[in-house]
């Protein structure tokens, strides 16, 4: 069996690694072709995710990044139409939400490949958001959907998507965070930081169109993290979406920016932090696996069973209110988390079910 994969932001890489390991335990019962879109490029933003997690180097690099939506999405959907009628794969694998999964989708499905959704089913209902857009397009082209909880299961009934293609999984990012954070070490870099901070430090991280767009609401996730820091250790590191965004903002002495992170860098400061505050719906999760406090600067989410658990709160954009909540609530022990993301077998599950169909 002939699998393309498509991937192109930084989420996307962690998890294909986990699919990729997968297909390569099962021997040569599948080949599997990677395309990259190009769509995340700096090197801390894609290289050091292939370099780290083993990920196998693409077999086509798209190099489209930036432009509209619309451009890149269209760039992307032309180039990898002729990816595929080179390649004709029995299964294009996409993967969450974004631009590039929107436009593997689509190119598959207009060539009657068959396209397999991994991280189907998540719906904000907030159709301002071009990742809810993403979603639901790819969802509605995918001949297998891999959802990660019931939840999914029960937004996709609502869609009239209902049947044996809907195939319940578990969350491949938990087999990552598994896996991976019994290899992770930090780098010199956050381990000195980590030292000299004392301890108990929150980890930041704000990228979401809806923050960065909206100069008011990124002031004021930006101030309440300055804010916080003034009592505790906080790091931020800046996706290029939000430096851009931020111009000519100085930071407080107090808080630490840093480039983005590497994987392993991410899991080392999420194990040893007192919480989390993040737009990021991979991190929300991340926060939950290590048994960490999360605020969600936003006003929904896709992983509502956090919020349902108490493991997570929603806060918006609202200084005086994530200031506050970051007192109350991060620090908390919240003691053994349950298994809402499955066993940290979705992968396995995903080879099985393609390897049937
Ligand atoms: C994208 C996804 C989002 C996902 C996020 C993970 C869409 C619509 N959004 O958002 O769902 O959570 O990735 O990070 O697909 N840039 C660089 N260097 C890079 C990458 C980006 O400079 O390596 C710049 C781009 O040129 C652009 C901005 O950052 O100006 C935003 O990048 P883009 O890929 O459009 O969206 P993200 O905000 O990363």
């Amino acid at each position: 069996m002939k699998i393309v994969t498509v991937v192109g932001a930084r989420p996307q890489f962690v998890k294909a690694a986990v699919l990729s390991r997968a297909f390569a335990a099962r021997g040569g019962a599948i080949r599997e072709v990677i395309v990259h879109t190009g769509q995340h490029h700096d090197p801390n933003m894609s290289d050091v995710f292939f370099e780290e997690m083993r990920l196998p180097k693409p077999d086509h690099h798209l190099g489209v990044a930036g432009g509209s939506h619309g451009e890149m999405t269209g760039r992307m959907l032309e180039k990898l139409e002729r990816v595929l009628l080179e390649e004709r794969p029995d299964w294009v694998l996409v993967y969450g939400d974004t631009n590039s999964t929107l436009a593997g989708a689509l190119a598959a499905a207009k060539l009657q490949i068959r396209v397999a959704h991994v991280e189907s089913g998540l719906r904000s209902y907030n159709r301002a958001m071009p990742e809810e857009v993403n979603r639901v397009m790819a969802d509605h082209v995918s001949s297998l959907l891999f959802v990660p909880t019931p939840r999914a299961v029960e937004n996709l009934r609502e869609e009239g998507i209902a049947g044996d293609h809907v195939v319940p999984v578990g969350d491949v990012m938990f087999d990552a965070a598994r896996h991976y954070a019994a290899l992770a070490t930090p780098s010199p870099a956050v381990r000195d930081w980590m030292a000299a901070s004392g301890g108990g430090h929150l980890v930041a991280t704000v990228h979401r169109a809806e923050n960065t767009d909206d100069p008011a609401r990124l002031a004021a996730i930006l101030g309440a993290l300055g804010d916080i820091s003034a009592t505790r250790p906080v790091v931020l590191p800046l996706h290029p979406r939000t430096r851009k965004a931020a111009g000519a903002w100085s930071p407080p002495a107090t808080l630490h920016v840093v480039e983005p992170l590497g994987y392993l860098d991410t899991l080392c400061l999420l194990r040893a932090s007192a919480g989390v505050l993040t737009d990021s719906g991979g991190l929300q999760k991340e926060a939950f696996f290590f048994g960490k406090p999360c605020l969600v600067l936003r006003s929904e989410t896709e992983w509502v069973e956090l919020v349902d658990g108490g493991h997570a709160r929603l806060v918006g954009a609202d200084r005086a209110r994530i200031v506050s909540e970051a007192a109350a609530f991060l620090g908390r022990d919240l003691g053994e988390a349950p298994a809402l993301y499955g066993d940290g077998r979705a992968g396995e599950r995903i080879v099985e079910a393609l390897l049937r169909a």
